[in-house]
């Protein structure tokens, strides 16, 4: 049976436009399609592993605003609990505001964390009573990160094993580092942990024995439409992509990462975990939006047959 897992970080509501190109500096141009949405890393990343099948429990604040209801909508239509979505009239509920280019899929993004930054000590003693129960904790780093420092300091108490996304790229002490079990930078974001510019395989290694030294365990570079870099303790490889067409790339990480929370919590070792957290990226990024992009476990258990057949 697979155990019990949590995500606390971000829910945002995604303000999403598609875009010929973007636009430079006090330039205005017209896009072709907008959508609002359900977001945010940590909500992304707690949908996914929900999605693929994971017990997982989503912890976050939103404000008393009408975007507050388009978290507790989204979750009650998954059948999702809700007991720790926490609410706060001290702010409004996080927002980002996303261009997606029309023929690459990349994208831009700026986040507005608003409740998202008014983590407090209430907030997270009360995710006491959920990690107990868990084998893993999935973190971002999009919301106050004292939060995430008391997360880490009760997953230690409970014998919790806590991964965190390290996106948005923020600072992290080495106190902290020395708590986490794993890491999932993308290379941008490893090249901000360790000063190493991720050009290659030595580049990847060499970041990655950085970032170990601190104490984590295990590290994972995600390299977008190449795959991942995976290090751990015994062995050191690329999990390649699988190739696809990518009409929207935002929330492929967060695929990813629910991804491997949801594999980890089954049992998977890291490289199948790897394997079964690239199908639900590539999933994802042939679909528009970010948490409705996210697949179902039929859909990826699929994708990962029709692919084996063809290897
Ligand atoms: O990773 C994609 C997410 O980043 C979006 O949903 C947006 O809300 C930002 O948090």
């Amino acid at each position: 049976m697979a155990s019990k897992v949590a995500v606390f970080g971000s829910f945002f509501v995604d303000l999403m436009a598609r875009t010929p190109r973007f636009p430079v500096a006090g330039e205005t141009l017209k896009g072709s399609m907008f959508q609002m949405g359900p977001g945010g890393k940590g909500f992304n990343q707690a949908v996914a592993a929900h999605k693929a099948n994971a017990n997982v429990t989503m912890i976050t604040k939103v404000g008393k605003d009408a975007f507050a209801g388009i978290i507790l909508d989204t979750m009650k239509n998954l059948n999702m609990p809700t007991e720790y979505i926490i609410q706060t009239d001290a702010s409004s509920t996080g927002c980002a505001l996303i261009m997606v280019h029309e023929e690459s899929g990349q994208n831009e993004i700026v986040i507005v964390p608003g409740t998202c930054n008014l983590l407090n000590e209430d907030d997270t003693n009360k995710v006491e009573e959920v990690l107990k129960d868990c084998e893993y904790v999935l973190l971002q780093l999009e919301v106050n990160q004292d939060a995430n420092e008391r997360i880490v300091e009760l997953a230690r108490k409970h014998n919790v094993k806590v991964i965190v996304n390290t996106a948005p790229y923020a600072p992290m002490s080495d106190d902290f580092l020395s708590k986490v079990y794993m890491v999932t930078p993308n290379e941008v974001e490893a090249e901000e942990m360790t000063g190493i510019t991720i050009d290659g395989l030595e580049a990847a290694k060499e970041a990655a024995r950085i970032i170990k030294s601190k104490g984590v365990e295990v590290v994972v570079i995600t390299l977008g439409g190449r795959g991942v870099f995976v290090s751990t303790n015994d062995k050191e490889d690329i999990v390649e992509a699988f190739k696809v067409h990518a009409i929207d790339t935002t929330g492929a990480g967060d695929a990813f990462n629910g991804g491997f929370l949801c594999a980890l919590s089954e049992g998977k070792d890291i490289w199948e975990a790897a394997r079964f957290a690239n199908a639900l990226a590539a999933l994802s990024v042939q679909k528009i939006g970010t948490t409705v992009s996210m697949p179902t476990r039929e859909e990826i258990d699929n994708f990962l047959h029709e692919v084996t057949k063809c290897q």
